[in-house]
Protein backbone atom coordinates (compact mmCIF):
# COMPACT_ATOMS: atom_id res chain seq x y z
CA UNK A 1 0.00 0.00 0.00
CA UNK A 2 1.10 3.46 -0.85
CA UNK A 3 0.32 6.41 1.72
CA UNK A 4 -0.30 9.80 -0.24
CA UNK A 5 -1.00 12.63 2.49
CA UNK A 6 -2.34 15.87 0.87
CA UNK A 7 -1.84 19.43 2.20
CA UNK A 8 -6.21 19.63 1.49
CA UNK A 9 -8.79 17.89 0.09
CA UNK A 10 -8.96 19.49 -2.89
CA UNK A 11 -4.71 18.38 -3.73
CA UNK A 12 -6.07 15.27 -2.81
CA UNK A 13 -9.22 15.28 -5.00
CA UNK A 14 -7.46 16.76 -8.01
CA UNK A 15 -4.59 14.11 -7.35
CA UNK A 16 -7.47 11.60 -7.90
CA UNK A 17 -9.35 12.88 -10.91
CA UNK A 18 -5.62 12.80 -12.54
CA UNK A 19 -4.81 8.98 -11.90
CA UNK A 20 -8.07 8.06 -13.46
CA UNK A 21 -7.64 10.43 -16.38
CA UNK A 22 -3.94 8.88 -16.30
CA UNK A 23 -5.39 5.28 -16.37
CA UNK A 24 -8.25 5.70 -19.28
CA UNK A 25 -4.91 7.42 -21.10
CA UNK A 26 -2.78 4.16 -20.91
CA UNK A 27 -6.21 2.10 -21.41
CA UNK A 28 -8.73 3.86 -23.21
CA UNK A 29 -11.08 0.60 -22.69
CA UNK A 30 -10.70 0.30 -19.12
CA UNK A 31 -13.21 -1.34 -16.86
CA UNK A 32 -13.71 1.56 -14.07
CA UNK A 33 -15.12 0.77 -11.00
CA UNK A 34 -16.37 4.61 -8.90
CA UNK A 35 -18.07 4.80 -5.47
CA UNK A 36 -20.46 7.59 -4.11
CA UNK A 37 -20.14 9.16 -0.92
CA UNK A 38 -18.81 12.69 0.23
CA UNK A 39 -15.34 11.24 -0.11
CA UNK A 40 -14.95 11.02 -3.83
CA UNK A 41 -17.64 13.57 -5.00
CA UNK A 42 -14.83 16.76 -5.33
CA UNK A 43 -12.56 14.18 -7.67
CA UNK A 44 -15.49 13.24 -10.14
CA UNK A 45 -16.22 16.99 -10.27
CA UNK A 46 -13.12 17.85 -10.84
CA UNK A 47 -12.24 14.58 -13.38
CA UNK A 48 -15.29 16.13 -15.03
CA UNK A 49 -14.06 19.40 -15.77
CA UNK A 50 -10.53 18.53 -16.51
CA UNK A 51 -11.75 15.97 -19.30
CA UNK A 52 -14.11 17.81 -20.68
CA UNK A 53 -11.46 20.69 -21.45
CA UNK A 54 -8.93 18.64 -22.43
CA UNK A 55 -11.26 16.91 -24.57
CA UNK A 56 -10.16 13.14 -22.79
CA UNK A 57 -11.32 10.55 -24.61
CA UNK A 58 -13.83 8.15 -22.40
CA UNK A 59 -15.91 6.76 -24.62
CA UNK A 60 -14.53 3.41 -24.94
CA UNK A 61 -14.39 2.61 -21.16
CA UNK A 62 -16.70 0.97 -19.46
CA UNK A 63 -18.01 2.08 -15.82
CA UNK A 64 -19.88 0.38 -13.27
CA UNK A 65 -20.95 1.30 -9.72
CA UNK A 66 -19.57 -0.12 -6.55
CA UNK A 67 -22.63 -0.76 -4.74
CA UNK A 68 -26.08 0.67 -4.17
CA UNK A 69 -28.67 0.73 -1.30
CA UNK A 70 -31.33 -2.04 -1.74
CA UNK A 71 -35.19 -0.85 -2.41
CA UNK A 72 -33.80 3.24 -2.89
CA UNK A 73 -34.89 4.21 -6.60
CA UNK A 74 -32.62 5.77 -8.91
CA UNK A 75 -34.27 9.12 -8.81
CA UNK A 76 -33.77 9.58 -4.85
CA UNK A 77 -30.78 12.18 -4.56
CA UNK A 78 -29.60 9.63 -1.94
CA UNK A 79 -28.97 6.74 -4.24
CA UNK A 80 -26.16 5.86 -5.75
CA UNK A 81 -27.79 6.10 -8.92
CA UNK A 82 -28.58 9.41 -8.84
CA UNK A 83 -25.04 10.75 -7.37
CA UNK A 84 -23.03 9.28 -10.25
CA UNK A 85 -25.43 10.01 -12.79
CA UNK A 86 -25.17 13.54 -11.66
CA UNK A 87 -21.31 13.70 -10.88
CA UNK A 88 -19.96 11.92 -13.20
CA UNK A 89 -22.00 10.28 -15.87
CA UNK A 90 -23.67 13.67 -17.09
CA UNK A 91 -21.05 15.92 -16.62
CA UNK A 92 -18.79 13.92 -18.58
CA UNK A 93 -21.26 12.87 -21.42
CA UNK A 94 -21.00 9.21 -20.92
CA UNK A 95 -23.05 7.18 -22.81
CA UNK A 96 -25.99 4.61 -20.79
CA UNK A 97 -23.92 2.07 -23.28
CA UNK A 98 -20.81 2.20 -21.03
CA UNK A 99 -22.50 2.41 -17.71
CA UNK A 100 -23.50 -0.58 -15.48
CA UNK A 101 -25.03 0.12 -11.82
CA UNK A 102 -27.04 -2.29 -9.77
CA UNK A 103 -30.53 -2.09 -9.92
CA UNK A 104 -32.08 -1.57 -6.30
CA UNK A 105 -35.21 -3.62 -6.92
CA UNK A 106 -33.37 -6.92 -7.95
CA UNK A 107 -36.52 -9.24 -9.45
CA UNK A 108 -33.94 -12.00 -8.96
CA UNK A 109 -30.81 -11.16 -6.77
CA UNK A 110 -28.73 -14.19 -7.90
CA UNK A 111 -29.23 -12.66 -11.60
CA UNK A 112 -28.36 -9.29 -10.14
CA UNK A 113 -25.39 -10.44 -8.60
CA UNK A 114 -23.87 -12.79 -11.66
CA UNK A 115 -24.45 -9.67 -14.32
CA UNK A 116 -22.18 -7.68 -12.39
CA UNK A 117 -19.85 -10.77 -11.43
CA UNK A 118 -19.78 -11.38 -15.44
CA UNK A 119 -18.72 -8.05 -16.37
CA UNK A 120 -15.87 -7.90 -14.03
CA UNK A 121 -14.73 -11.11 -14.95
CA UNK A 122 -13.90 -10.72 -18.41
CA UNK A 123 -10.69 -8.53 -17.95
CA UNK A 124 -11.17 -7.55 -14.52
CA UNK A 125 -11.32 -4.12 -12.98
CA UNK A 126 -8.60 -1.63 -13.81
CA UNK A 127 -8.54 1.16 -11.50
CA UNK A 128 -11.12 1.48 -8.15
CA UNK A 129 -12.66 4.49 -6.15
CA UNK A 130 -13.70 3.70 -3.03
CA UNK A 131 -14.48 5.82 0.73
CA UNK A 132 -13.73 4.33 3.83
CA UNK A 133 -17.27 3.63 5.64
CA UNK A 134 -17.06 5.19 10.04
CA UNK A 135 -17.21 1.16 10.77
CA UNK A 136 -14.02 0.66 7.90
CA UNK A 137 -16.71 -0.93 5.50
CA UNK A 138 -15.79 -0.97 1.47
CA UNK A 139 -18.34 -0.81 -0.52
CA UNK A 140 -21.24 -2.80 1.71
CA UNK A 141 -18.53 -5.39 2.53
CA UNK A 142 -19.34 -4.50 6.44
CA UNK A 143 -17.36 -5.82 9.26
CA UNK A 144 -17.00 -9.28 9.12
CA UNK A 145 -17.71 -9.69 5.53
CA UNK A 146 -16.38 -13.20 3.21
CA UNK A 147 -12.68 -11.71 1.86
CA UNK A 148 -13.80 -14.53 -1.48
CA UNK A 149 -17.01 -12.35 -1.80
CA UNK A 150 -17.92 -11.84 -5.25
CA UNK A 151 -21.00 -9.36 -5.44
CA UNK A 152 -23.74 -10.16 -3.11
CA UNK A 153 -26.74 -8.38 -1.00
CA UNK A 154 -25.32 -8.00 2.58
CA UNK A 155 -27.16 -6.50 5.37
CA UNK A 156 -26.18 -3.40 6.37
CA UNK A 157 -24.80 -2.48 9.92
CA UNK A 158 -26.26 0.06 12.37
CA UNK A 159 -23.44 2.59 11.77
CA UNK A 160 -24.32 1.97 7.97
CA UNK A 161 -27.75 2.38 8.40
CA UNK A 162 -27.23 5.13 10.94
CA UNK A 163 -24.51 7.44 8.46
CA UNK A 164 -26.10 6.59 5.73
CA UNK A 165 -29.31 9.01 6.71
CA UNK A 166 -27.03 12.24 5.74
CA UNK A 167 -27.04 11.13 1.41
CA UNK A 168 -31.41 11.39 2.06
CA UNK A 169 -33.27 14.40 2.12
CA UNK A 170 -35.97 12.55 4.14
CA UNK A 171 -35.65 9.86 6.51
CA UNK A 172 -35.46 6.17 4.58
CA UNK A 173 -35.47 2.83 6.14
CA UNK A 174 -31.95 1.36 4.64
CA UNK A 175 -31.41 -2.59 5.48
CA UNK A 176 -29.83 -4.26 2.76
CA UNK A 177 -27.12 -2.78 0.55
CA UNK A 178 -25.87 -4.60 -3.03
CA UNK A 179 -21.93 -4.32 -3.61
CA UNK A 180 -19.02 -5.40 -5.04
CA UNK A 181 -16.98 -8.03 -3.16
CA UNK A 182 -14.12 -7.93 -1.43
CA UNK A 183 -12.28 -10.47 -3.74
CA UNK A 184 -12.85 -8.44 -6.98
CA UNK A 185 -11.73 -5.36 -5.04
CA UNK A 186 -8.54 -7.17 -3.88
CA UNK A 187 -7.84 -8.45 -7.45
CA UNK A 188 -8.19 -4.48 -9.10
CA UNK A 189 -5.55 -3.18 -11.05
CA UNK A 190 -5.60 0.20 -8.95
CA UNK A 191 -7.25 0.44 -5.64
CA UNK A 192 -7.59 4.31 -4.77
CA UNK A 193 -9.20 4.70 -1.11
CA UNK A 194 -9.99 7.92 -0.27
CA UNK A 195 -10.84 9.64 3.32
CA UNK A 196 -10.59 13.71 4.03
CA UNK A 197 -11.13 15.86 6.90
CA UNK A 198 -10.79 15.51 11.06
CA UNK A 199 -13.73 13.30 11.34
CA UNK A 200 -12.36 9.90 9.17
CA UNK A 201 -9.07 10.49 11.26
CA UNK A 202 -9.60 7.73 13.90
CA UNK A 203 -10.59 5.43 10.68
CA UNK A 204 -7.47 6.17 8.81
CA UNK A 205 -5.14 5.50 11.78
CA UNK A 206 -7.33 1.95 12.39
CA UNK A 207 -6.37 0.94 8.34
CA UNK A 208 -2.66 1.99 9.06
CA UNK A 209 -2.09 0.85 11.95
CA UNK A 210 -4.35 -2.26 12.78
CA UNK A 211 -3.54 -5.52 11.49
CA UNK A 212 -5.14 -6.98 8.67
CA UNK A 213 -8.48 -8.00 9.46
CA UNK A 214 -11.91 -8.01 7.50
CA UNK A 215 -13.39 -6.91 11.21
CA UNK A 216 -12.13 -3.78 9.63
CA UNK A 217 -12.23 -4.46 6.05
CA UNK A 218 -10.81 -1.27 4.53
CA UNK A 219 -7.46 -2.13 6.26
CA UNK A 220 -7.11 -5.02 3.40
CA UNK A 221 -5.73 -2.80 1.59
CA UNK A 222 -2.25 -3.01 3.14
CA UNK A 223 -2.36 -6.32 1.26
CA UNK A 224 -3.83 -4.75 -2.11
CA UNK A 225 -0.86 -5.04 -4.72
CA UNK A 226 -1.37 -1.73 -5.93
CA UNK A 227 -3.70 0.45 -3.52
CA UNK A 228 -3.35 3.73 -3.28
CA UNK A 229 -4.63 5.22 0.41
CA UNK A 230 -5.14 9.11 -0.25
CA UNK A 231 -5.95 11.31 2.65
CA UNK A 232 -5.74 14.83 3.48
CA UNK A 233 -3.78 16.46 6.08
CA UNK A 234 -7.02 16.45 8.65
CA UNK A 235 -7.80 12.90 8.28
CA UNK A 236 -3.81 11.66 8.44
CA UNK A 237 -3.55 13.78 11.72
CA UNK A 238 -4.09 10.92 14.48
CA UNK A 239 -1.27 8.34 12.19
CA UNK A 240 1.83 7.83 14.10
CA UNK A 241 4.04 8.84 11.24
CA UNK A 242 3.00 10.32 8.03
CA UNK A 243 4.53 9.08 5.48
CA UNK A 244 3.95 11.11 1.71
P1 LIG B 1 -18.35 9.01 2.67
O1 LIG B 1 -18.75 7.49 2.79
O2 LIG B 1 -17.43 9.12 1.49
O3 LIG B 1 -19.66 9.73 2.45
O4 LIG B 1 -17.68 9.41 3.94
C1 LIG B 1 -17.77 6.51 2.79
C2 LIG B 1 -18.38 5.14 2.86
O5 LIG B 1 -19.31 4.93 3.64
O6 LIG B 1 -17.91 4.25 2.15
Amino acid sequence: MKLKVFKDHNEQSAAVAEMIIDCVKTKPDALLCFATGDSPKLAYQLLATKAIKENIDFSRCFMIGLDEWIGISPGNTGSCHWFLNEYLFKPMNIDQSQIHLFNAFPKNEKEECRKMNKLIAVNGINLMVVGIGMNGHIGFNEPGADINSLAHIAELEETTKIVGQKYFQDKVTIDKGITVGLKQVMEVEKLLMLANGKKKAPVVKRVVEENVSTDFPATLIQQHKNGYLMIDSEAASELKTEVQ
